[in-house]
């Protein structure tokens, strides 16, 4: 194609120009191999800027069988998420006794879930400080805390695996144990046993092997609240607090959970933080929060037969049929 050349040179260009496509193949491949490298970097760096979270032991550590009543108590509890961020939680106060069952209500942005995330030391107080069992939850270690009090939060996380792994993750308990409260939380119908589990249509939650995919995703919001419910039922805390937990659940399983809760948990402190009034309506007590205060602390039936009470217009604004069935359960 060029004359002006002669054939040795041309013969020398060629042999060349057959190896740069390889080349060029070659000089993607290691710039791809680069980039996802710095991705590693990228990581490391991020990891490295984290603050560090506080210890997980702090000796001495609290008695092996912490919380033995569950009696909570916040004193000036003050909570804000950053300096330069206003108060989410300003200076509650309130006790809670050994096995009551209360409800916190509160409109969106109240400060709910930070109240109960405050329980874990997800977020650490302000000021003032909160009391298990006369211990205050800023001396004990993380993992001690974490490990004693449990939480079924408004969005599960659950990690891959198999059945088992996700409800006992540390092997502690027996399978039949682990079936139990399975039945208890209505995962599987009560009376089935692992041996129906080869059946073609068998309830996934009847065989313990059966596979959890990443971040619980073959199952539906409301399906991981109940397995959460389930490991808390397994673990048997003496304090319990359970974010909107049954938001995502049917209404008849709801009430079957309640039910459950009640009879499985007589003897725990619960706190619940609740967007059905029904589901804390036979609850000791209820708090209503607004804009991070108490507005209201009371036994559900005093703040009921009081009309001048917000959660007295709570529930009126519920609709009439549901204020009457309210005021039934509650006794008024
Ligand atoms: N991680 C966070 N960082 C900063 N502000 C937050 C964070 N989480 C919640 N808040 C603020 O705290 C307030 C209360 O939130 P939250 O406790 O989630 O309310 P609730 O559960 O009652 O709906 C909201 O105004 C929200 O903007
Ligand atoms: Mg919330």
């Amino acid at each position: 194609m060029t004359p002006s050349i002669d054939a040795p040179t041309a013969g020398f260009a060629l042999a060349f120009a057959s190896t740069i496509m390889s080349d060029l193949l070659f000089l993607v491949r290691r710039f791809v191999g680069l980039e996802q490298s710095m991705v590693a970097v990228e990581r490391i760096k991020e990891f490295s800027e984290l603050k560090r979270e506080p210890p997980e032991f702090i000796e001495p550590r609290p008695p092996a069988s912490w919380p033995t009543d569950g009696a909570i108590k916040c004193e000036n509890l003050v909570i804000r998420y950053a300096p330069d961020l206003p108060n989410v939680l300003h200076n509650l106060n309130f006790e809670i006794k050994p096995g009551e069952k209360v409800g916190v209500l509160g409109r969106t942005g109240s400060g709910k879930s930070t109240l109960a995330l405050s329980f874990f030391r997800f977020v650490e107080p302000t000021e003032g400080r909160i009391l298990v069992d006369d211990i205050d939850i800023s001396t004990i270690g993380l993992t001690d805390l974490r490990s004693r009090l449990t939480i079924i939060p408004q969005d599960p996380t659950i990690l891959s695996g198999t059945l088992r792994s996700t409800l006992d993750v540390f092997n502690e308990y027996e399978d039949a144990e682990i079936y139990e409260a399975l039945r208890r939380v209505h995962l599987i119908p009560s009376g089935d046993s692992a041996a129906v589990s080869d059946e073609v249509n068998a309830n996934v939650f009847s065989n313990l092997d059966s596979h959890v995919s990443e971040g619980g995703e073959n199952f539906s919001t409301g399906e991981k609240q109940l397995l959460c419910m389930a490991r808390a039922l397994l673990k048997r805390s003496k304090v319990l607090l359970m974010d909107e937990a049954t938001a995502s659940v049917d209404y008849a399983t709801d009430e079957l959970i309640g039910k459950t809760i009640r009879h499985e948990f007589a003897q725990s402190t619960i706190l619940t933080i609740a967007h059905r009034l029904r589901t804390v309506i036979d609850y000791d007590r209820v708090i209503l929060l607004e804009e991070g205060r108490i507005a209201e602390f009371d036994k559900p039936a005093n703040l009921l037969a009081n009309p001048s009470s917000k959660f007295h217009a709570l529930c009126k604004a519920t609709g009439k049929n549901e204020f009457a069935a309210l005021k039934k359960v509650a006794g008024v």
